[in-house]
């Protein structure tokens, strides 16, 4: 079966709850089950992980490469910003990589403009809220022509 992984970063635990009128309402559970339900539609196999540490996310990447994982839809929330390794770590998975934020990160602060991430991703969705990790997700399926 078909693998996908979805990775959320740090801080994105308090969904519904941090800041809700830039992120929303929903919580981190809210959505990864709407993910879990569209993935099982499409006939894939779906993992959600989230970490506030750098090197479990990139521990999760590593594993992707030998697991059989055809993609991951990331938000890196800050580590956007600043994770070359992050960065490296994806650069290494061979699969699709989709870099999602809730938010529309150009129309924020400047140093959220910059994403290490893009460097790597073949597609970026900002600024949908929730609805990006299901066009992420939409994408990736469609790709594979599984759907
Ligand atoms: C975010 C945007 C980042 O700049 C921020 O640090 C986050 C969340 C988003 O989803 O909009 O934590 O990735």
């Amino acid at each position: 079966m078909n693998k996908v992984l979805v990775l959320h970063g740090p801080n994105l635990n308090l969904l519904g709850t941090r800041q809700p009128e830039i992120y929303g309402h929903e919580t981190l559970e809210d959505i990864n089950n709407a993910l879990y339900e569209q993935a099982a539609l499409g006939g894939w196999e779906i993992t959600c992980r989230q970490s506030n540490h750098e090197g479990e996310l990139i521990d999760w990447i590593q594993a992707a490469r030998l697991d059989g994982t055809a993609a991951i839809i990331i938000n890196p929330a800050a580590y956007t910003h600043t994770s070359v390794a992050i960065l490296d770590a994806l650069n290494a998975f061979e699969g699709r990589v989709i870099e999602v934020h809730l938010s529309n990160v150009h129309k924020r602060e400047s140093f959220r403009h910059r994403s290490y991430v893009s460097l790597r991703a073949d597609g970026v969705i900002a600024g949908l809220g929730s609805q990006g990790y299901h066009a992420a997700l939409d994408a990736v399926i469609e790709a594979s022509g599984s759907s």
